[in-house]
């Protein structure tokens, strides 16, 4: 344990667990948003985070680590320059909508400690896609990011059948301040997403975001509740559209094997599960989808993801990045520094 974690869990334990969850995040973005406010600072300071770790090449693009923040702890791309400075070598930003929304009513994020796992239905709750590519636009004429990622999804007020022109809505604002795009149709809180994985739907979105994109590299983002099969259709789609790869995995709706109560859990009620509990599956759905992709596809692992010794299992199964979030908050801020070092 190093010192930022040693220091990170008796605040956890005491401070932090007595917050609502939601509240603690914002006070952790207040923080990072700090480290990140000058830009010269926060150059010096992730050189020295990030010094020693392993770079990796991919999707043309120059990685400083192979590990970075999964999408949604940054929804709005407030804190990208504050996170790079922790460690991250890439900041998946996002999910973001063309159409701005509140997200669900709150309480809609939970842990579960005794399984090192969160449960959330957030919703996509963000500023909008014009917002945010402002925003972007600012951070990177001021320089010293990460690499930074922007995963967009569906607007819930656009009805499932006109979800291509919102998609694309998204594409045309948010890739020309991209690293790379992520198309997200797996998140379980807006109802009918996960449907547009089915691939006579998907197809077409993709095309149709592929087209938009341009040249920003472009993956989707996948459930871990697909049939092994539907990952193997899934990445046939990805080479024959002659995408970049794909991100696995979002949140599971499953609550099978937990050591939390199963009343504490049902009343927590809908959500995806993310953390310890989705390790196993993250790490199938991998096995799956790197024999069913070629090597020149990108693959970014991400679930249950919570030491430098997965980070390493999952580039041995021959993931080319990979990414974590629910650990940040358990493991606190020293957690992207540790597993950076992971060559
Ligand atoms: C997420 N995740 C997520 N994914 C996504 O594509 N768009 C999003 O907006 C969000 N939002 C979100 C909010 C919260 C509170 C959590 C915990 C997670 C999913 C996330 O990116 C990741 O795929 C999963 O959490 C699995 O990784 P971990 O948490 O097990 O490391």
């Amino acid at each position: 344990m190093d010192l930022a974690e040693r220091l990170y869990r008796p605040f956890f334990s005491t401070v932090l667990v007595r917050l609502d969850p939601e509240t603690a995040h914002h006070l952790a973005m207040l923080v990072i948003r700090a480290l990140g406010a000058s830009p010269a600072i926060a150059r010096i300071v992730r050189r020295r985070t990030v010094a020693g770790a392993t770079r990796v090449d991919a999707m043309g693009i120059r990685f400083p680590t192979p590990f970075g923040l999964a999408a949604g702890f940054d929804k709005n791309a407030i804190g990208v320059r504050g996170l790079g400075a922790l460690g991250f070598g890439h900041v998946e930003i996002g999910t973001v909508t063309a159409v701005p929304q509140p997200g669900n009513p709150r309480p809609r994020l939970f842990r579960l400690p005794a399984d090192g796992a969160l449960i959330n239905r957030m919703g996509f709750n963000n500023e909008g896609a014009a917002v945010v590519a402002a925003r972007l636009a600012a951070f990177r004429r001021q320089g010293a990011l990460p690499v930074v990622g922007v995963n967009i999804g569906k607007s819930r007020v656009v009805a499932v059948e006109d979800a291509i022109d919102d998609y694309r809505t998204s594409a045309r604002l948010l890739a020309p301040h991209a690293d790379y795009l992520v198309v997200n149709v797996s998140s379980p809180n807006t109802p009918g997403l996960r449907g547009l994985q089915e691939l006579d739907r998907l197809e077409p979105l993709l095309a149709a975001v592929h087209e938009e994109a341009r040249a920003t590299p472009l993956l989707v983002k996948i459930a871990p509740d697909l049939e092994d099969d539907a990952i193997r259709r899934i990445a046939d789609l990805v080479v024959r559209l002659g995408l970049a790869g794909v991100v696995a995995t979002n949140t599971t709706i499953s609550r099978d094997g937990l050591a939390t109560p199963a009343g504490d859990v049902a009343a927590m009620g809908d959500g995806g599960l993310s953390g310890a509990p989705l390790k196993a599956r993250s790490l199938e759905v991998l096995r799956v989808l790197r024999a069913a992709l070629p090597a020149d596809r990108c693959l970014i692992s991400v679930g249950g993801v919570a030491s430098a010794d997965d980070v390493r299992e999952r580039l041995a199964l021959g993931a080319d990045l990979v990414q974590g979030y629910t650990g940040f908050l358990y493991r606190g801020p020293g957690w992207a520094r540790d597993l950076a070092l992971v060559g």
